[in-house]
């Protein structure tokens, strides 16, 4: 399915990390792929995270989940809001909104969030870190964009939820079923649902931050690193003042500080494990009894169906002569024989086997192990 009136080209050119943007409905046919009771179901389950924000008498009141499915029949008429993260790791038919944004690398999509609101509700004037997409579900919500927002803009004290201090709105868009909004990085932002019965799909996308990436990539790197290496000064020619740290130190030390950190081979090969790496493991697949690739091949000339786990991540790397594949933070290295067909199951959430590759055993050993390891599912496995 395309988008009406959507035009990647001229998106990424000229909103994309840039301004916000009204998309009026440009579903061919808008259905709401959610009902409010199967999101409180879901909201009910151990392994989701699940929050309820709810402002009484000016106050903001945050709630974790799991919850008791009692609790939703407690709630006032009004003024709360319930929020489900990575709704697509559990829901197939939200997981296939995120097709519409495959024009946007995979590795840089977070999760669908889904929100259901009572009249009124809402989380509060907020920015986030990310791009979003809030698409409206059901009901109506009035969203007001202020100023681009930064790590110096006031918050109001509160210890669990990131409110603006002060919110001045400078455009609001009143959004019904269909609709989507685009919000860049940084925008202050507040949505109030205009009657009941409000659910925003947030398609939400994530971007490294500068001091996580360096964090984690020098955790990598001092991973493989031991005592032993140390600074060598061999054959040193004696100095005039004992005092001067000389510049032939200093370069050995800049070469020793950095030379790790700057090696893109390393760096692709983490990076693509890093990325990969699930944010739930706990929606966890992994078969009970481990399969073998003949008994897979089997299978699948029986007409079974391959799927990938919709929690994993799968993304690839070109890379010199062969294609790094990355699931769930493994990589394997995919020579010609497994190349193509490793590039193929990036783009593919159901697995489609050309006989060729049913008699690879290569192939079909790269997928016993993606099987194996929960991030590939038979479609009619329990
Ligand atoms: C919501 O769906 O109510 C909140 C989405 C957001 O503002 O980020
Ligand atoms: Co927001």
């Amino acid at each position: 399915m395309q988008l009406n009136n959507f035009d990647k080209n001229i998106f990424l050119r000229d909103y994309w990390q840039q301004k916000p943007l009204l998309i009026k409905n440009p579903w061919h046919e808008w259905s709401n792929p959610l009902a409010p009771d199967e999101l409180a179901g879901l909201a009910c389950e151990e392994d989701v995270e699940a929050r309820l924000v709810m402002q009484q008498r000016e106050q903001w009141k945050l709630e974790h989940g799991p919850f008791a499915e009692t609790r939703f029949a407690k709630l006032s008429k009004k003024n709360w809001t319930l929020l489900v993260q990575a709704v697509d790791h559990h829901v197939p038919e939200v997981a296939v909104l995120l097709d519409q944004f495959r024009f946007i690398p995979n590795w840089r999509i977070d999760d669908v969030m889904v929100s259901y609101a009572a009249d009124q509700g809402g989380v509060g004037p907020h920015f986030d870190q990310y791009d979003v997409f809030l698409i409206q579900g059901l009901g109506r919500r009035r969203w007001q964009v202020g100023a681009l927002c930064d790590h110096t803009t006031p918050l109001l004290p509160h210890d669990d939820l990131r409110l603006l201090a002060e919110f001045e709105s400078k455009t609001e868009y009143l959004l019904e079923p269909g609709d989507m909004l685009y919000l860049p990085p940084r925008y202050a932002h507040n949505g109030i649902a205009v009657g009941d019965d409000c659910i925003t799909y947030s398609i939400g996308f994530r971007a490294p931050a500068q001091n996580e990436l360096i964090a984690h990539w020098c955790d990598h790197i001092l991973a493989d690193l031991s005592d032993d290496d140390r600074y060598s000064d061999a054959r040193i020619s004696p100095q005039q003042n004992p005092g001067e740290i000389a510049p032939a130190a200093l370069t050995e030390l800049q070469r020793m500080a950095t030379e790790k950190l700057l090696d893109y081979d390393i760096f692709q090969r983490w990076f693509g494990q890093f990325s990969t790496t699930r944010k739930y493991v706990d929606h966890d697949l992994q078969p009970a009894k481990k399969i073998k690739p003949a008994q897979l091949r089997a299978r699948l000339a029986q007409g079974e169906i391959l799927l990938r786990n919709m929690a994993s991540r799968f993304a690839f790397i070109r890379s010199h002569h062969e294609v790094l594949l990355f699931v769930d933070g493994e990589m394997f290295a995919c020579p010609q024989t497994t190349a193509a067909f490793a590039e193929r199951i990036c783009a593919q959430q159901r697995i489609a086997l050309m006989a060729d590759m049913v008699e690879s055993p290569e192939i079909m050993e790269l997928l016993a192990t993606l099987y194996n390891q929960g991030s590939l599912v038979l479609e009619h496995d329990d």
